[in-house]
């Protein structure tokens, strides 16, 4: 009969670049300019759960995001679907009695729900966890056997930074050579045990939506900025095989210096595009005078915490850098911290000077209380 359902749900953990992607290549394929590493974050905090059904009832493909039904037919939403399907196999349930043939899936529809834990779109990488979320579990659902870093050249089809989201840990996206695409997949540098000492911080400074997408972004960087060419070829091959380093190290200082090193240099890029394109605001950005040497003394009559000049100024204090930052496109700050004494002392500091008001942009913090990684 027509009665039955199949159901997938999958949960996938957002991941954040500290080498940033930034410029396609090829805007169909997303095919990057340049190499990116990521870390995957606790699944706990930032993700995505997706339940993906299948049914002969279902007349068309449809999908609901945070409660509200959204288009499938976007070009990468149909390219996912389109390469799935291509891969699909035979699927059997006998309790259910339902087989599914390998050429049924050609016909058959499927229904997506998924939701954010976080703000969606406002420069928190849920494109990220949500296109990866929504590759694993029409996957699984449709029993496609491929491995993990075929699936990832799948979700980049969706949204480039959702392929590093496949893994957990650190995460390297290889740019690739071919023009086709088959070797621009991610892979993973380190798992979640490698360095669970690390904290990451989210002060979700905006939940607001970015006003530049990524798309559109990228691709008027990749038009008009010259300071672009330079990154993508002197600057982050360096960085990548340095940042590969720091990782296998454990290198703490090397990590935050590269990772906050790459984050200026992205913004500037976005700075150098015509026009100018401007993802932080104030309070990530803001030069605060009232901040000396010893940080911790000093009392702040503002309500901005001015993120990077703090952060740095704080490292330079420090022997060696206790914190990193990193930005993308948007103003919310993740702050990485060496391990939990550093990450505390951090987290008491976002507090005092942010107190969370719900009648501001300030209102919430996400915070990775576990070790990042696990
Ligand atoms: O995958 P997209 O199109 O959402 O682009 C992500 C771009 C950055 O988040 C700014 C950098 C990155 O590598 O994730």
């Amino acid at each position: 009969g027509k009665k039955w359902v199949l159901t997938v749900t999958a949960q996938t953990p957002t991941n954040i670049a500290v080498i940033k992607y930034w410029g396609k290549r090829d805007e169909d394929l997303i095919l990057p300019i340049n190499d990116s590493i990521s870390v995957t974050l606790d699944p706990d905090h930032l993700c995505t759960t997706t339940s993906v059904a299948v049914s002969p009832a279902f007349t068309h493909d449809r999908m609901w995001l945070n409660g509200k039904e959204v288009s499938l037919s976007g070009g990468r939403y149909q390219n996912c679907l389109r390469e799935l399907r291509s891969r699909a196999s035979d699927v059997e349930d006998e309790e259910k009695g339902i087989k599914i043939t390998k050429k049924d899936w050609e016909k058959l529809h499927v229904h997506v729900v998924s939701y954010n834990n976080f703000p969606t779109a406002a420069g928190l990488a849920s494109s990220a966890a949500g296109l990866a979320c929504l590759v694993f579990s029409l996957a699984k659902l449709m029993n496609v056997k491929e491995d993990h870093s075929k699936l990832s050249a799948i979700a980049r089809q969706g949204s480039g930074s959702a392929c590093r989201s496949l893994y957990g840990g650190f995460v390297k996206w290889i740019m690739g050579k071919e023009e086709n695409g088959s070797d621009s997949i991610a892979v993973q540098l380190a798992d979640e045990k490698h360095w669970d000492d690390l904290v990451i911080i989210i002060a979700v400074v905006s939940s607001r939506q970015k006003e530049t997408s990524s798309t559109s972004g990228m691709r008027d960087t990749v038009e008009t900025s010259m300071l672009i060419k330079h990154r993508a070829k002197e600057v982050v091959p360096k960085r990548i095989i340095q940042m590969e380093e720091a990782i296998k190290n454990r290198d703490f200082p090397a990590f935050a210096r590269l990772t906050c090193a790459d984050s200026n240099q992205f913004h500037a890029v976005c700075l150098d595009t015509l026009p100018p394109i401007f993802y932080m605001n104030d309070t990530s950005h803001r030069q605060e005078p009232f901040f000396n040497s010893s940080f911790i003394n000093v009392i702040v009559p503002h309500f901005y915490l001015p993120i990077i000049s703090c952060v740095e100024k704080w490292n330079r204090h420090e022997e060696t850098p206790q914190v990193a930052y990193t930005f993308d496109a948007g103003p919310n700050a993740v702050l990485i911290s060496h391990n939990r004494k550093a990450a505390a002392l951090l987290l008491q500091r976002l507090l005092f000077y942010f107190p969370p008001q719900s009648d501001t942009d300030l209102n919430s913090y996400v915070i990775g209380d576990k070790t990042i990684l696990k």
